[in-house]
């Protein structure tokens, strides 16, 4: 059967050339400062082949780290960091969509001058531990954020989305997943407030919906995207009926002409994650991406049969730079090494052989 995978997209204003779209992926390169740089445009330059690279989570604020070393988006020094990556990535024949994201509840005050963790409530995430200058730690229990502040947080996305417009990225994707902020907004195991922004589905993807629609007055709704991940657990986040959110948030999106969402499922193949790609089909007609274990055959499969547009690869994009060609060829695909993947400096981030330096190697021997 031909590949599906390899073909041409249109999603929103934009035209990929392959369905394969690369993953937001938090690597630690960006200095103690948050400063995208030269590593960071090699590092995205050699993913060029994707049809879309999402990068990074990305700090719409200085109190808003919750690793060591992302990269920032709030200011001056910080786009002209990102334009070097973009610029880098469309040399390349690429297309580039920062990730805007705001963690909440999952950053620490060690990290953040401080600052003690915001959130839709204030319930600590129980399980886990957080890196921090002073050692691994345990979760603080974060501050409810009063009605008054959530302005402030849409002001934070839109001129991060500003501010990502001037360093020259192509798309926004805001991040709704995982359990940081606008998640912990949306489901009900974290969120319960008595104001306009909790209670009902409509109340509790409120904040969600401002963040998107100030996202849209920057980019257009054809260069919007949104990641949500109903189902995952990580940063101990549950929702009660994960099928009315996504039917909810997928109608949301439709109404505005949302270029993409994102899917990203705890494991694809599960019945329940297979049920919310179908409800999200029904409900949007945007550009449905899914992610979450796919390999070439199951992407292959879940486009044949309609219920992704295109696929989005995360572990296999951080050990092969040049998937799309490898997908092309049928070649090997390089593995994964864990141990550096949050290591600074260019081992394990921008060593990972194409097949074209495999072979250039191979013939100087
Ligand atoms: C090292 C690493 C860093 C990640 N960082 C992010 C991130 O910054 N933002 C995000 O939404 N997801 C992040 N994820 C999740 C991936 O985007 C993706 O959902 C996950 O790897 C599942 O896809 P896969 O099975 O193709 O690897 C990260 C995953 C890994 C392995």
């Amino acid at each position: 059967m031909a590949s599906k995978l390899l073909t041409s997209v249109k999603v929103g204003d934009l035209t990929l050339k392959n369905r394969l779209v690369m993953a937001p992926l938090t690597r630690a390169r960006a200095g103690r400062e948050h400063v995208p740089n030269e590593l960071l445009a090699e590092y995205y330059s050699q993913r060029a082949g994707a049809g879309l690279i999402l990068t990074e989570a990305t700090m719409i604020a200085t109190d808003g780290c919750a690793f060591t070393a992302e990269a920032g988006i709030w200011d001056a020094e910080r786009i002209a960091g990102w334009k070097k990556v973009t610029d880098a990535v469309h040399q390349k024949n690429g297309l580039i969509a920062v990730q805007l994201w705001h963690p909440g509840r999952a950053a620490h005050s060690l990290l953040n001058g401080g600052a003690q963790p915001i959130s839709s409530s204030n319930k600590a995430i129980r399980d886990g531990k957080i890196h921090t200058p002073e050692g691994s730690q345990s979760y603080e229990v974060p501050r409810a954020l009063r009605t008054d502040e959530l302005p402030g947080i849409v002001e934070l996305f839109r001129v991060a989305a500003k501010n990502a417009l001037q360093a020259g990225f192509d798309a926004i994707e805001i991040h709704g997943a995982h359990g940081y902020l606008l998640d912990q907004f949306l489901r009900d195991g974290v969120n319960d407030r008595s104001d306009a922004y909790g209670g009902s589905l409509e109340n509790r993807a409120r904040l969600l919906f401002e963040v998107i629609d100030a996202g849209v007055e920057v980019f257009g709704a054809g260069r919007v995207g949104l990641r949500i991940s109903p189902l995952v657990p990580f940063n101990d986040m549950v929702d009660s009926d994960p099928q009315a959110l996504v039917a909810y948030v997928a109608e949301q999106l439709d109404r505005r002409g949302i270029a993409f969402l994102d899917l990203r499922h705890d494991q694809f193949d599960r019945p329940e994650e297979q049920a919310l790609a179908k409800i999200a089909r029904k409900a949007y007609r945007g550009t449905l991406m899914r992610n979450g274990g796919f390999d070439q055959a199951s992407g292959e499969a879940a486009l044949a049969d309609g219920s992704a547009d295109a696929i989005i690869y995360g572990r296999f994009f951080i050990a092969n730079p040049d998937l799309a060609e490898r997908f092309a060829s049928g070649a090997a695909l390089n593995t994964m090494d864990g141990s550096t993947l949050y290591t600074p400096g260019a081992h394990g981030y921008v060593d990972y052989p194409t097949m074209k330096n495999s072979a250039e190697k191979s013939a100087a021997v």
